[in-house]
């Protein structure tokens, strides 16, 4: 017999739609304890047939406008925040206050001060958490993990980030509503550093451990941009580009680079590591493929032989390979989605006495140090060491 789960979801949005999606689909393909239960949808009044639509499209039991309500309900167990970041800390005090699970989508708030409160109130509450750095859980970079941890990039040297995009370059882009609140400091917190670094630097950490110090160079290359709500031309304070310098406890450098101006570019998320057994690059957009050169084999102690070196690309759909025994034979890929669906396995699966869960709120407001260094160290010009 299984335990229904029942879940609300906030914001009808892109991330509304993949975290339904996600919880539809969890128990269907990994054998679960919990069956989520779509109970409620939450988003904006301002737009009641949209919302009822969506309410249709993933079969949810009702509709709500008001996320206060939401967190009243007695029926409610776990209380998923997908709206836009200025909303999550308000969200999660109350969700914790509640007693409810909080699933809370990145970054986790709009700086370290929010962040720190939002520990504190789930901690306090005991309440289970995650937050949905839901790259972690691609096949390919959990097969990274992997390597890593069976000792195949030996003593790291050095971490290379991007994370890429151009759907912003045109200064007829307007700042603020669906999706665009994303330009609107107010709205947002800041531009890339904490919408897509945040992602890179929840990886780098995972991969190659905590981050000790940054130095950094933000530029806004359009300065104004039209306001939907005030329907006026406004600054634009947020980034546009990041570029930072990272030095990781393990001695390791990192680079990291973002931009929404980067032509051609849609979700050019990248990561290569070089160590001295090893090396492994990834791109999101081939989302199946790892790239591996293997200089040594750790298990043997022995150097490849000179002859067969070279960078070896595996395709990650092996049954042996993360999460893939759940989905489909060898061969056969999966996506972006299944990214979400993999997470919330893993969440279920740690309420079921599984491994803990990570990363929680306590770990996402360590990767929002760093975005705060980051925005620090723009600003000054200098390294910035990070706290906490
Ligand atoms: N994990 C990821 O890869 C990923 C990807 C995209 C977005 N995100 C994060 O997810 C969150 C949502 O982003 P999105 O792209 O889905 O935005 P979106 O603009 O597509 O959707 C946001 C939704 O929130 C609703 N909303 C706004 N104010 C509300 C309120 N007061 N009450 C209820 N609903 C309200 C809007 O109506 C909209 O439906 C953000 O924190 C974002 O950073 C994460």
């Amino acid at each position: 017999m299984s335990t229904p789960l029942n879940i609300a979801v906030l914001g009808c949005g892109f991330m509304g739609r993949a975290h339904s999606n996600a919880w539809l689909q969890v128990s269907h393909f990994f054998t679960l304890q919990h069956k989520p239960v779509l109970k409620v949808c939450c988003g904006s009044s301002n737009d009641p047939a949209k919302l009822n639509k969506f309410r249709e499209a993933w079969g949810y039991d009702s509709v709500e406008s008001d996320w206060k309500k939401v967190i009243d309900r007695k029926d409610v167990d776990v209380i998923d925040i997908c709206v836009p970041n200025h909303l999550h800390h308000e969200i999660v005090l109350a969700a914790a206050k509640a007693g409810k699970m909080v699933v809370c989508e990145k970054p986790l708030a709009m700086n370290v001060a929010e962040a720190e409160e939002m520990v504190a109130a789930v901690e306090k509450a005991g309440v289970a958490n995650m937050v949905t750095f839901n790259y972690r859980r691609v096949p390919a970079i959990a097969l990274i993990k992997q390597l890593i941890d069976e000792g195949r990039i030996g003593r790291p040297y050095h971490y290379r980030a991007t994370y890429n995009q151009d759907y912003t370059i045109s200064p007829e882009v307007p700042q603020g509503g669906r999706a665009l609140w994303r330009l609107d400091a107010k709205v947002a917190g800041s531009g890339v550093t904490g919408d897509l670094l945040a992602h890179s630097i929840d990886t780098a950490q995972w991969l190659n451990g905590p981050i000790r110090r940054v130095v950094a160079h933000t530029e806004t290359f359009v300065k104004e941009r039209k306001h939907v709500d005030s329907g006026k031309v406004e600054p634009v304070t947020i980034d546009d580009a990041c570029m930072f310098l990272a030095t990781f406890a393990n001695g390791s450098m990192g680079t990291f680079e973002s931009t929404r101006y980067a032509r051609g570019r849609k979700n050019y998320n990248t990561l290569e590591m070089n160590g001295e057994n090893g090396s492994v690059f990834f791109n999101l957009e081939d989302p199946h493929l790892l790239d591996f050169f293997r200089y040594a084999d750790p298990i043997s102690g022995k150097k490849v032989e000179d002859h067969l070196t070279g960078w070896q690309e595996i395709n990650v759909t092996n049954f042996e390979h993360p999460y893939m025994k759940n989905w489909w034979v060898p061969g056969c890929t999966i996506g972006y989605e299944h990214t979400f669906t993999n997470s919330f396995a893993d969440f279920l699966s740690s309420l079921e006495g599984g491994p803990k869960f990570e990363p929680t709120l306590r770990t996402a407001l360590s990767t929002q140090r760093v975005c705060d260094a980051v925005l620090e160290s723009a600003k000054k010009g200098s390294w910035v060491e990070i706290g906490g």
